[in-house]
């Protein structure tokens, strides 16, 4: 049964580290964190969950699309509009904090699926935002690194 795994907030190194890419022979070993990963996510309410926020240094992450949730090993940006676009964003591992950060508004990626088999997509607006935002934790860099207007709510 999947279990709903403990994310690791700000500050802390391992969300500070660059990511290791996961050689495609072993990606099955990864299936049950995976499973894991998506239902941390989906209770969470997130729309994105890099495996660095559970405390794992490796290139996994979890998007939650329009049409369902996606694990991508290894993405990698290989295209990017020439236009960027201001809009809010928050972060699992930065709770109750929201700012705006500026990002391309197209991005292609490429990544494996956890069959091990390539894909390479073309998105833009919040999918785009997303792919960017969990790109940027395999790379140690964290939203508020980049934000403006960075607002964090009080707990009541
Ligand atoms: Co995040």
């Amino acid at each position: 049964m999947p279990k709903i795994l403990e994310i690791i907030t700000n500050p802390n190194k391992i969300l500070r580290q660059k990511s290791e890419n996961i050689k495609s022979d072993k990606i099955q070993e990864y299936d049950e964190l995976i499973n894991d990963m998506v239902l941390s996510m989906v209770k969470l309410d997130g729309i994105g969950l890099a495996a660095p926020q559970i405390g794992k240094n490796i290139k996994i992450v979890i998007i939650n699309m329009r049409n369902g949730v996606v694990a991508m090993i290894n993405p990698k940006i290989l295209k990017k509009s020439i236009f960027k676009e201001w809009g809010e964003e928050g972060c699992l591992s930065v709770p109750n904090t929201f700012g705006k950060v500026r990002r391309y508004k197209k991005v292609t990626c490429e990544y494996l699926d956890r069959t091990g088999i390539k894909h390479k997509i073309e998105a833009k607006g919040l999918m785009a935002r997303v792919i960017q935002h969990e790109i940027d934790h395999l790379n140690g860099i964290l939203f508020i690194d980049l934000a403006k207007n960075i607002k964090t709510l009080k707990q009541a």
